[in-house]
């Protein structure tokens, strides 16, 4: 029997087609270098199975409105289980502040489920993990991709679409951008909420962009895979245009972009679901450190993260 498994899971950077995924365009996005790590361990059967994270504690049996996925995936797992009648104690913890726009909810999840079914004894593959995961990120964010979990699950680029699900892109090379997490939290689930009446608004014009967005995902995938960085910056920039649209960027996300503009700027974008959150750049690699270091002057949370990397890993655990 197994008393403590871990496992953890990577944030994620959307290149294009955020919003428009919900509503069928392509979309591609890539794990970054920030991760966050789950893991269970079973604690005295006389107390009742909790959750704790930093500061923040609670048991499963309360919805109290705290860790409502990492709940729903435990309550869904367990109903795979049983007999299970151990008692146990699931440890978040994240270099992904929540809020960022960076996918730490989907790791969270994604750690969650395969930690926990670690420890349960299930053996369930990745696809499996995937879906477990998504609903948990269903219930927090209404009706998300999926777009999320599945950067975080495989790890590397991936372009995706709804109806398809993920394609893994090889990146040939590897390449690096600059994330910068603007300190301001938003919510995704009304982010999109908020897409949705636009498109409701605007039906014809919505239905453009989302071609248009599926398109600039395909350009994306190209100047990624040929590590044309130029190129990239350009569609960043095409991109922020059609997020400024539907109204998802904010005065001060770009502001932002403008403060970092600059000869050294090929060019950026908010990522994730906007309303906040943070901005990916990209720069020739000779100048990344010093637009790196200009940024951090403002921003403290920004860092350079390489692509491809790593998605779900089982970790060695340890009673801490
Ligand atoms: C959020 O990281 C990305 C959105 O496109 C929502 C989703 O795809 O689930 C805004």
């Amino acid at each position: 029997m197994i008393h403590q498994a871990a496992a953890s899971a990577p944030g994620k950077i959307i290149l294009s087609g955020e919003h428009f995924v919900v509503h069928g365009s392509l979309a591609v996005a890539a794990a970054i270098n920030k991760r966050v790590r789950v893991s269970v361990r079973e604690i005295d059967p006389r107390e009742r199975s909790r959750i704790v994270s930093s500061n923040i504690r609670s048991s499963f049996d309360i919805d109290d409105g705290s860790f409502v996925a990492v709940k729903t995936v435990a309550r869904n797992i367990l109903a795979k289980s049983p007999k299970e009648s151990r008692s146990f104690e699931v440890s978040i913890s994240s270099e992904i502040p929540a809020g960022s726009g960076l996918g730490s909810s989907a790791a969270v999840s994604v750690a969650s489920v395969a930690a926990l079914s670690r420890f349960l004894g299930l053996p369930l593959d990745l696809r499996t993990i995937s879906q477990e995961a998504f609903a948990g990120e269903k219930r927090v964010h209404g009706n998300p991709s999926g777009l999320d979990i599945q950067a975080s699950v495989s790890g590397g680029l991936i372009l995706f679409d709804r109806k398809s699900g993920p394609t893994d892109i090889p990146v040939p090379k590897s390449f690096s951008l600059i994330v910068i997490f603007s300190g301001k939290k938003r919510s995704t689930s009304r982010l999109i909420a908020k897409v949705a009446r636009r498109r409701q608004k605007y039906p014809n014009y919505f239905a453009q962009l989302v071609k248009s967005a599926s398109f600039i995902g395909q350009e994306v995938v190209k100047a990624a895979t040929s590590k044309d960085i130029d190129r990239l910056g350009s569609l960043f920039t095409a991109a922020q245009a059609q997020l400024s649209w539907i109204n998802v960027s904010t005065p001060h996300l770009d502001d932002l972009i403008e403060r970092i503009s600059g000869k050294n700027v090929l060019g950026s974008k908010l990522t994730g679901a906007g309303g906040g959150g943070s901005v990916i750049v990209a720069t020739r690699p000779e100048v990344i450190d010093v637009v790196l270091k200009s940024s951090l002057e403002h921003y403290p949370y920004s860092f350079i993260t390489e692509i491809p990397q790593e998605g779900l890993r089982w970790e060695e655990s340890k009673i801490s």
